[in-house]
């Protein structure tokens, strides 16, 4: 019995247990027909034999996935290329020098390749390693997707700036970062051990990445001294076979803080030489380092403007200390000061057009300004930055951001790219011509020849490592939008459903179907018509927190108030922001009647009552979306459930329970934005819906024990504002109540806190029969930032299925507290099939 088992494990390639480990690249065991096997190449043919040359590199990737996928054992010959049935990998360069002509081959731009599946060889051309690894993978992810098509093209990169950024700090910390600890750092130091680096190469490479900033942009000064410089030349080592170069963060008052200088002034002699000797003694030890990355006068960071110099001169310091070793300087637009809520003109939103407009044509040409995709802050929706539309002599990079800082934090699904093509789809309309911003990014559209993309990733030691399985499909995304920013949102997302999933036809559409619907529906149980995310701004940047964007110096304004809600951003009556649009985009927002309804809160402060070009009021919107966009969430896992037996059950399991969690934290998101605004405009939702909860149970109300009623802050979060802790850290509570509603099978769903600091214990009695338990491990369990405060991040729901009940039924709650957690309970749902309350 046990042999037959083994053998079907072996068969079928997905029951397996898979940790994730190897993303979108696992080679999962396809089957192969004689006709499959007769187009499958048995030699490998590597025309460099150096084992650190990407070329080398290719030609053993590409021997691992036939061996995994197909069971062919091809052997690798070096240098040569006069065997049949073989697959040949190199640079155009090097097969001409080996093998012979090259004619019929186009001319490819850096990084590019050629792939011909045609005829008796297989050829694999780059116009550089870098490029012949690229094309090897590509045809691998034919290979793992079945595809044995006939094909002969070349590709070339829309821009030579693919980019990733780390917020590593050195102490293996990562800033926004939900998937571990970070691969590279710890305790102030490089890590010895680089094997996930190397694996974090292989899967950046195979989406063809070129450069990774391994190291936070709020960047400390020790990252330079001599032990940590060769640490960061390891790490360039192992990134080196993969066609990866580094880039490093750097803090602008390095000369002061690690160097011992008294100032760090950019245009001082002294500290000129600094830096110029520093990227030296860098340079000797990773001599292909792409550059640097600066946020300077940024969110307190040390900058150019503490000496009255301009972030120019700021950036081109840098930029001619790295010139003589071919470097560059990505230097970010994130600059901004505090501002004061109560002058009606005041923009956060208007920062960076008014820092770089003026500096436009100052910055030295290896100099890249790094511009975020929307004006404030990487949030759910936002209009494209006019900055994109003010720089016509400046190289320029789109900052994207895969890590779901305000999206989620990998605990709720959301697939990005349809946010990221509202952006890189915009045309700005400069000078009245097609100003497509992936036009403009990519150097296009004014002629730059430096220019690219940026993603802010943040990988971690977890084997998901972002946190979720489903997250990366973001990076996979990220990585081909940089080559080709005109590729489908869909169609990448399916060939990395393939790739990681399989082939199974239900499990690449049901997937499909939930990644397509996740920004949507995340967008509608969040900040709907441009408001912004509405998570706290303050603390986690996770779960709701309206009140937070309002009242303090960050300008993520809302202007909500009893009567209305809105920035006002025109130039006729508000902060002129749209004025920094080309006069076509300018005239769009700046007229209310042709502002998209998506966007209007953005660009306008309006009534509650103000009619959208839907015909809804705002006000009816907000609750509308809040309750479509938790009903869609509630749809992602029942679609997933219906993929069990199709999918290994380590992964099934993993994204099944933050499908679960994320089922309840939407409706966490609906109720506390809907009370919310609710009780600022004290305007009904016309379907009666908001703030009437006919199958909930108030823990506050039920008969208590040891507990003690509690007020939740902020007051949105909690259902009636109120929910039940414990007395003391060591009582136990009970809180019970008689159950009036009919007879019949119902879902239970209980609302609790799960905060960091405990993990209490929770037990649901029906007439003293346990009907089920619980403990309070999310922040064990799930990628989020916890919270230690009873708040919109903490709430969670955890469901009951099916568990009969007769009227006149008493329900029992027992909580045993632990830690700093006080077995919080907020309410009792009693759900009949069908309803979600
Ligand atoms: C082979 O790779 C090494 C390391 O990348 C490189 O230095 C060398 O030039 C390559 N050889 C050829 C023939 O291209
Ligand atoms: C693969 O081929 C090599 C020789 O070409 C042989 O030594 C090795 O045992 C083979 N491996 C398998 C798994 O067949
Ligand atoms: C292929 O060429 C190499 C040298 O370029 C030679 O050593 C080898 O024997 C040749 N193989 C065949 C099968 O002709
Ligand atoms: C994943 O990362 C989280 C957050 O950093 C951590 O709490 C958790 O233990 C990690 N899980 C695994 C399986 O490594
Ligand atoms: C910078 O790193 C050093 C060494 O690890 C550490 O002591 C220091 O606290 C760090 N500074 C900041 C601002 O994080
Ligand atoms: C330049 O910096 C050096 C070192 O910090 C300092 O001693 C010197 O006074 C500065 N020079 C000027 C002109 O500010
Ligand atoms: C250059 O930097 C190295 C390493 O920090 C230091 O040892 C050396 O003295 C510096 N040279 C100059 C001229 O400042
Ligand atoms: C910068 O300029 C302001 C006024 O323009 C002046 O008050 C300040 O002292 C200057 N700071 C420095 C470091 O030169
Ligand atoms: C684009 O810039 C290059 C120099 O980088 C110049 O030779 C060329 O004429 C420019 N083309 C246009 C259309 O301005
Ligand atoms: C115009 O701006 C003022 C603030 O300066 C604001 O109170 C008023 O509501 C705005 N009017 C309109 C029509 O938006
Ligand atoms: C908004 O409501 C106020 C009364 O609360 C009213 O005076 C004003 O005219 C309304 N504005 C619009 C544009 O409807
Ligand atoms: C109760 O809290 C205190 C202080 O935080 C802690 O020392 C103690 O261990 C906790 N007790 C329990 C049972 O968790």
């Amino acid at each position: 019995m046990q042999a037959t088992w083994l053998l079907a494990y072996l068969t079928l390639g997905f029951a397996a247990a898979e940790t994730g480990l190897d993303g979108w690249l696992r080679y999962a065991t396809l089957p192969c027909s004689t006709q499959c096997r007769s187009q499958l190449p048995v030699n490998i043919i590597a025309l460099n034999s150096t084992e650190a040359s990407p070329v080398y590199v290719a030609g053993s990737e590409i021997q691992i996935a036939l061996n995994n996928i197909y069971n062919v054992n091809a052997s690798i010959a070096l240098n040569q290329c006069n065997s049949s049935s073989s697959v040949i990998v190199g640079t155009i360069e090097q097969y001409r020098q080996t093998c012979g002509s090259t004619v019929g081959i186009p001319e490819l731009d850096e990084d590019g390749f050629w792939l011909s599946t045609r005829g008796s060889k297989i050829q694999i051309l780059g116009q550089n390693e870098r490029g012949a690894l690229y094309g090897a993978f590509e045809y691998l992810s034919m290979l793992a997707r079945g595809n044995f098509s006939q094909v002969a093209y070349s590709t070339n990169p829309s821009a030579p700036l693919r980019w990733v950024n780390q917020w590593d700090n050195m102490d293996g910390s990562i800033e926004r970062g939900y998937g571990g600890e970070s691969i590279f750092f710890k305790n102030g130091a490089i890590v010895d051990d680089l094997t996930r680096v190397r694996q974090y190469a292989r899967l950046l490479a195979s989406v063809r990445i070129n450069t990774v900033v391994v190291n936070n942009v709020n960047a400390n000064a020790t990252l330079l001294t001599p032990q940590n410089i060769d640490g960061l030349g390891r790490i360039a080592d192992v990134f080196r076979p993969y066609g990866v170069k580094i880039g490093i963060s750097l803090n602008f008052a390095t000369p002061e803080t690690l160097g011992g200088l008294d100032a760090y002034d950019p245009l001082n002699a002294t500290v000129v030489k600094w830096w110029s000797n520093m990227t030296d003694q860098i340079y000797q030890r990773v001599p292909d380092m792409a550059g640097y990355l600066v946020k300077a006068d940024s969110e307190g960071e040390p900058g150019p403007q503490v000496y009255n110099r301009t972030l120019a001169e700021g950036a081109n310091l840098f930029a001619r200390a790295i010139k003589p070793h071919g470097g560059i300087v990505m230097f970010r637009a994130f600059v901004y000061n505090q501002l004061n809520e109560s002058n009606w003109e005041a923009d956060r939103a208007k920062a960076a057009v008014n820092f770089f407009k003026p500096l436009d044509g100052k910055f030295d040409d290896n100099v890249v300004v790094q511009i975020k995709y929307g004006p404030i802050h990487f949030q759910v929706r936002e209009p494209t930055s006019p900055l994109f539309a003010n720089l016509f002599k400046t190289n320029i990079a789109i900052e994207l951001e895969v890590t779901q800082e305000y999206l989620g934090q990998q605990s709720h699904l959301v697939y990005l790219p349809p946010l990221w093509k509202t952006v890189l789809d915009f045309d700005l309309r400069v000078d009245h011509k097609p100003s497509l911003v992936r036009d403009i990014v990519t150097g296009k559209r004014f002629n730059r020849t430096l220019g690219g993309s940026a993603a802010v990733v943040n990988v971690g030691t977890n084997n998901t490592w972002l946190g979720s399985h489903l997250s990366m499909s973001n990076l996979y995304a990220y990585g081909r939008l940089a080559w080709d920013p005109t590729a489908d949102a869909q169609g990448i997302l399916q060939d990395w459903i393939q790739l990681t999933f399989g082939l199974d036809r239900a499990v690449l559409d049901t997937i499909t179907n939930m990644s397509m619907q996740s920004w949507p529906a995340y967008e509608s149980y969040s900040g709907n018509l441009g408001i912004q995310t509405l998570t706290d701004i303050l603390y986690t940047h996770y779960g709701p927190n309206p009140a937070s964007q309002d009242n303090n110096g960050w300008g993520q304004w809302t202007r909500a108030g009893p009567k209305s809600i809105g920035m006002d951003r025109t130039i006729q009556n508000g902060t002129g922001y749209t004025g920094q649009y080309p006069e076509e985009i300018a005239s769009k927002y700046e007229n209310i009647q042709s502002t998209p309804d998506d966007l209007l809160l953005w660009f306008h402060h309006v009534n509650y009552t103000h009619r959208l070009h839907s015909g809804k009021t705002v006000i009816q919107h907000f609750y509308d979306a809040h309750y479509s966009g938790a009903e869609l969430a509630q749809g992602f896992l029942d679609q997933w459930e219906s993929l069990r037996g199709k999918i290994d059950d380590e992964r099934y399991a993993h994204i099944r329970h933050r499908l679960d969690y994320q089922t309840g934290h939407s409706i966490v998101w609906r109720d506390a934005i809907n009370n919310f605004y609710y009780n600022l405009s004290r305007i009904s939702d016309t379907a009666g819906r908001v703030g009437h909860h006919p199958w909930r149970i108030e823990a506050e109300d039920m008969k208590l024990n040891g507990y003690d009623t509690y007020t939740v802050s902020p007051f949105e979060t909690g259902s009636g504002s109120v929910a039940i802790v414990t007395l003391s850290n060591d009582t136990v509570g009970t809180a019970t109540t008689t159950l009036d509603f009919p007879s019949g099978t119902y879902d239970l769903a209980i609302n609790y806190y799960d905060l960091y600091g405990g993990q209490s214990n929770w037990q649901v009695y029906l007439n003293d029969k346990k009907v089920g338990q619980w403990v309070g491990d999310a922040e064990h369990h799930l990628s989020h930032t916890p919270s230690i405060y009873l708040d919109g991040h903490s709430a969670t729901r955890i469901k009951f299925r099916g568990v009969k009940i007769s009227k006149g039924d008493t329900l029992k709650i027992v909580g045993t507290p632990d830690g700093d957690e006080p077995a919080p309970v907020d309410y009792i749902s009693v759900l009949p099939e069908g309803v979600v309350d």
